[in-house]
């Protein structure tokens, strides 16, 4: 063990119980290729806590009927734990009301419902949409599509060498034909914060709306959609350490209201006849058709997982961590980091020289070490950066410096076999 290891294992049993965490993730037990599992793809998906797993299953088995349609028993109950993971969700980013909150598929259901249903009401050809450089695909194609058939446009914030986003060249693009800002609170590849608070403030100043796709950023920081103040806030459950097929597009309520069905079906009308049909309000005009309804449940435990244990011993946690992983990649000869941006979450691309980035994550995977390689669904950022690809490690709540060292480890065996 390093000296820096040591210091860093000694704050965080004052600060945060690891270990205790870890117990709580039956994935981190398993071994892969006869190696422990290093899990450092948390970014991609997290794992999930055993309270999660545990809860999903007694809704399932105990709890399970269609929701909002029966007037029996199990129905009522399962209609009861939809709507109060509804409110945990509201509570958890202090929403006005649950009524700002529907649950979407994953995150990329939320900006495509926006960029449909707000989109086509509220803009028209030569409105412009800002985005940034750092968008993943979910953050762009739906505004390209919208593009396509309305006519708008999309103007790109630049950003530098070490991936900050550039204030002073958004202020540039801001104007009168600008009518909403699309960005990311954390770039999924840099591992950029992006200073969200400043730049809805900015876009407010003339009167644009803001979406935050917050699906990497509300893992390592509390957000408070009041105080952030912007149009729309959208995130995905399984990166929260809750279940795939859920996500969250929060609102503001008067202009969900606004906004027409994104989606038709059971659930969100009023009344159909062949001649008309009427749409009730946010958030049931938006959720059509049978709901995912235990993984609500899911989501509503993991939120209260996180927040059980606190998201800024989390945060304290995974920071250091970054800390101690970046020094220790650093020393590995022909390695680089992409993304150095002043204020970082705990993503780190690399690109290690003479070896394709898949070829690292196929070795290191013997090695028992999992990190994601490829494009990342940001594939204007890579050519921005002149890669094709890079691999990743994205830490989160559970990983502690023996990940870091094995990862390491692995990276060298790499070497050796390329060298
Ligand atoms: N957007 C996810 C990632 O960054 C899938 O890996």
């Amino acid at each position: 063990m390093t000296a820096s290891n040591m210091i860093l294992k000694l704050d965080s049993e004052i600060d945060y119980n690891v270990s205790s965490v870890r117990a709580d993730f039956p994935a981190l037990s398993l071994e892969i290729n006869g190696y422990p599992l290093a899990f450092l793809d948390s970014g991609a998906s997290a794992q999930k806590p055993i309270q999660v797993l545990d809860r999903m299953d007694r809704a399932y088995r105990s709890e399970y009927a269609n929701v909002h349609r029966g007037a029996y028993t199990l129905s009522q109950l399962a209609t009861d734990n939809y709507e109060n993971a509804r409110i945990t969700v509201a509570n958890f980013l202090n929403a006005k009301t649950p009524d700002e909150i529907i649950f979407t598929r994953n995150v990329t259901a939320a900006i495509n419902l926006v960029a449909y249903s707000y989109g086509r009401t509220f803009l028209r050809a030569g409105d412009e949409i800002i985005i940034s450089h750092m968008e993943h695909h979910a953050n762009i194609v739906p505004w390209q599509l919208l593009r396509d058939a309305i006519g708008i446009e999309i103007k790109v914030v630049p950003i530098d060498d070490r991936g900050n986003f550039l204030m002073e060249e958004f202020e540039k693009l801001l104007g009168s034909k600008t009518k909403l800002v699309a960005v990311t609170q954390v770039s999924n590849v840099l591992g950029t914060i992006l200073p969200i608070k400043e730049i809805v403030r900015q876009a407010h100043n003339i009167g644009a709306h803001v979406l935050i796709d917050g699906c990497q950023g509300i893992v390592h920081e509390s957000v408070d959609v009041q105080d952030l103040d912007a149009e729309f806030y959208a995130f995905t459950g399984h990166k929260l350490y809750g279940p795939s097929g859920i996500g969250v597009l929060w609102g503001k309520l008067d202009l969900l209201n606004e906004m027409p069905p994104y989606e038709g079906g059971g659930d969100m009308i009023e009344n159909v006849t062949f001649e008309k049909t009427t749409y009730r309000e946010a958030p049931a005009r938006f959720e059509a058709g049978t709901p995912p309804i235990v993984e609500a449940v899911g989501l509503a435990t993991a939120i209260d997982y996180v927040t059980s244990i606190g998201l800024e011993k989390i945060a304290n946690h995974e920071s250091k961590l970054l800390t101690y992983a970046t020094n220790e990649l650093a020393q590995i000869d022909g390695l680089r980091i992409i993304g150095q941006a002043d204020h970082k979450a705990p993503i780190i691309s690399f690109v290690l020289d003479g070896v394709h980035p898949h070829d690292i994550g196929t070795i290191i995977d013997s090695k028992g070490v999992a990190v994601r390689a490829g494009h990342h669904c940001a594939q204007p950022l890579m050519d921005r950066y002149e890669l094709a690809a890079t691999a990743r490690a994205s830490l989160a709540m559970y990983n502690n410096t023996d990940d870091i060292d094995q990862l390491v480890d692995a990276l060298n065996y790499v070497k050796e076999i390329f060298s």
